[in-house]
């Protein structure tokens, strides 16, 4: 195969890439996403502070720009993100206890609503532990409505868009000796004896010099696997360059690979310069749209 996607498709897989609606009148990009790409995740634009800018006031003019032109182009999506303790409006940071809830409950209600039939996957909770050795759950104004918050916001899900995957995204949850990645698989094993609808958890994997591919990623993913849920890799990106970038692209790719319950891998850009780092190249292609050796890397993996 030729491009990544038909590469992933290979083996029944897809791989994304995350798309902004600002860069959609750029040729290069566009060229390389068409090319390249069977799965988009929107960068920003369907998360919550740009879906409901004011209370019960939705926008999806933006979203709705990748979404057709992904679909138009054959490609899938996944949806980012329904809730999450970041990137809420103003409003909703000022909101607590019921209120709150009720708020991010009615939220993902509509936004999951408004885009039913056109997503294979949500994540329907982003980013809801803590770093560190505590295992715990993230303080946030979320958290604070309830330990319950995370079943509630599935169940929502569920009831809206019953054909979606849903999935609970996290970063510096790769190393599977880590209590954050502990932690997490802990509640998926709760929801799953429970029946709390979930079906796929996303690992960020955004890596760098201090936070590498841990050696035993694949023991992560199969674990989680385990569980009875889709694994995905949601927003790859690993920052350096050449060939030691090169190895650990390719490391990631044979991990999923590995997994037969790995479904997909997404790169959170297209270009070193479309990343949202602010500085490095930890990206397939380089800032000219040239493809770079972890490129390379990743096609031969697939
Ligand atoms: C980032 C975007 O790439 C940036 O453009 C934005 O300013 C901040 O958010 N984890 C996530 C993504 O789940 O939504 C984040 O995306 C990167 C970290």
């Amino acid at each position: 195969a030729s491009t990544l996607a038909a590469a992933a498709q290979q083996s029944g897989r897809y791989f994304g890439t995350a798309v902004a609606a600002n860069k959609l009148g750029d040729s290069t990009y566009v060229g390389i996403l068409n090319r390249e790409f069977d799965m988009v995740t929107a960068e920003n634009e369907m998360k919550m502070d740009a879906t409901e800018p004011n209370q019960n006031q939705f926008t999806f003019s933006n979203g709705d720009r990748i979404v057709n032109h992904a679909r138009n182009q054959g490609k899938r999506v996944r949806g980012h993100a329904l809730a999450w303790h970041s990137q809420q409006p103003g409003w909703m940071q000022n909101l607590s206890g019921t209120s709150l809830r009720n708020a991010m409950l009615n939220h993902v209600t509509q936004v999951a609503t408004y885009y039913k039939g056109k997503i294979y996957a949500w994540d329907v909770v982003n980013e809801a532990f803590a770093d560190g050795t505590s295992g715990a759950r993230r303080d946030s104004n979320l958290q604070r409505t309830g330990n319950d918050w995370i079943e509630a916001a599935f169940r929502a899900a569920r009831a809206a868009d019953p054909g979606a995957k849903l999935c609970y995204n996290d970063y510096n949850t790769d190393n599977w000796s880590h209590a954050k990645t502990q932690a997490v698989y802990r509640m998926v094993q709760d929801f799953k004896s429970r029946g709390v609808p979930i079906d796929c958890v996303g690992f960020q994997a955004h890596f760098n010099s201090g936070n590498p591919v841990p050696s035993n990623y694949h023991t992560t993913l199969q674990n989680f696997a385990n569980l009875g849920v889709d694994v995905q890799v949601t927003e790859l990106d690993i920052e350096g360059s050449g060939s030691s970038q090169a190895q650990q692209f390719q490391g990631v790719t044979q991990a999923c690979l590995a997994v037969s319950r790995c479904t997909g891998i997404t790169v959170w850009g297209i270009r070193d310069s479309d990343s949202w780092r602010a500085s490095g190249t930890p990206l397939l292609f380089d800032s000219y749209g040239n493809k770079k050796a972890a490129y390379t890397a990743v096609l031969n993996a697939l």
